[in-house]
């Protein structure tokens, strides 16, 4: 014979079933949102290793609400591929080089690529710290992309496979840059042959002759091996290399404000790690490259300097319609930085 349940029990049930539905929302709302973070270089560089420890930072913060997945070294997508990937949403997260935001139309961000412009760290940071650098990273806000940090990677080194002492060294070179006219005209300026190629290409194309030379960092040059296809690295610290962290705009208005938040806390403290790290890498991989006796370090002359610095200065007057007189202009006042100073 059928046995009913009593009515207290057959409650109890339902009333359980109940509670398991409200669950339901809460148990979905706990799988983390991740943050897709792809970039070019290496690990072990100053991005890598700041990206790194933003993800641990933004789980430890979030309480594993957030998950950050760091794709470095071009895996996911090369230069050019994962601007374009940031701005459909594939990825959420980069940090492009300075010189990477022309082709978007924010030509301004050319400025940071003017030979000479900043004369040291703390100029630089008066510039990426300041207004100005605020002012550039809302530039980007039509793109569909927000700013979120200024990055540094360092001052740039030139490498060939000849001793790169006078200006006439460079003539005839074709030498790789990344996709910046200021930079096509810096290397012009030198009597070079200027040639953009994606980061993730230029190992290969110093190796196989299809550049001759190149200009980066020490960090980036050492942590793609090119020293081993350069023979000559000379520490002319001619311009300035570095980041803007950024994220697609959409994604980070649609972010909880507490998640928000505890990303930006993250943020900061990672700023201040790539900084850091940075400055101590670039140190470290010059002597690096010194020790591995493929290369020889030059350290140009006050006077081979200065002679460069004279064939590059022309270069700012010629890209200021490009960049903006007042952009330009801007940054000369905040950093103190007088061009008719040789
Ligand atoms: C380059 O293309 O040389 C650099 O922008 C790579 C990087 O991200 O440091």
């Amino acid at each position: 014979m059928l046995k009913l349940k009593p009515v207290s029990t057959l409650r109890r049930s339902m009333f359980t079933l109940a509670a398991l539905v409200a669950l339901l929302p809460a148990a979905f709302a706990q799988s983390p949102i991740v943050i897709k973070f792809s970039h070019v270089v290496a690990v072990d560089t100053p991005k890598g290793k700041a990206a790194e420890f933003f993800a641990k930072r933004a789980a430890e913060l979030t309480k594993g609400r957030v998950k950050v997945e760091v794709y470095p070294n071009s895996q996911l997508y090369k230069d050019k591929e994962e601007m374009e990937a940031l701005q459909l949403g594939s990825v959420q997260m980069l940090a492009p080089s300075l010189s990477k935001f022309a082709p978007l139309g924010v030509k301004e961000f050319e400025v940071f690529d003017l030979p000479f412009i900043f004369d040291d760290y703390p100029s630089l940071h008066k510039v990426t710290n300041g207004p100005i650098g605020q002012g550039l990273l809302r530039k980007l806000e039509s793109r569909g992309i927000h700013g979120l940090a200024y990055w540094d990677n360092g001052f740039k080194v030139m490498s060939a496979n000849k001793p790169l002492k006078a200006v006439e060294n460079y003539k005839g070179l074709k030498m790789r840059i990344q996709s910046s006219k200021v930079l096509d005209a810096e290397m012009r300026a030198l009597g070079a042959l200027p040639q953009v190629l994606a980061f993730s290409e230029t190992y290969q194309a110093l190796q196989t002759g299809v550049v001759d030379g190149t200009e980066n960092p020490p960090s980036n040059l050492y942590t793609q091996k090119m020293h081993e296809v350069q023979k000559h690295v000379s520490v002319t610290n001619h311009g300035y290399l570095g980041y803007a962290v950024v994220v697609n705009k959409k994604f980070w208005e649609g972010l909880p404000a507490d998640i928000r938040l505890a990303l930006t806390k993250a943020m900061a403290e990672s700023t201040q790690v790539a900084n850091d790290v940075a400055f101590q890498d670039n140190q470290e991989a010059l002597t690096k490259v010194q020790a591995s006796g493929k290369t020889v370090v030059y350290k140009p002359t006050i006077g081979e300097r200065f002679l460069l610095k004279k064939a590059l200065m022309p270069v700012h007057k010629q890209m200021a319609s490009r960049i903006g007189e007042d952009v330009i202009q801007s940054i000369y006042k905040e950093t103190g930085f007088d061009p008719s100073k040789m």
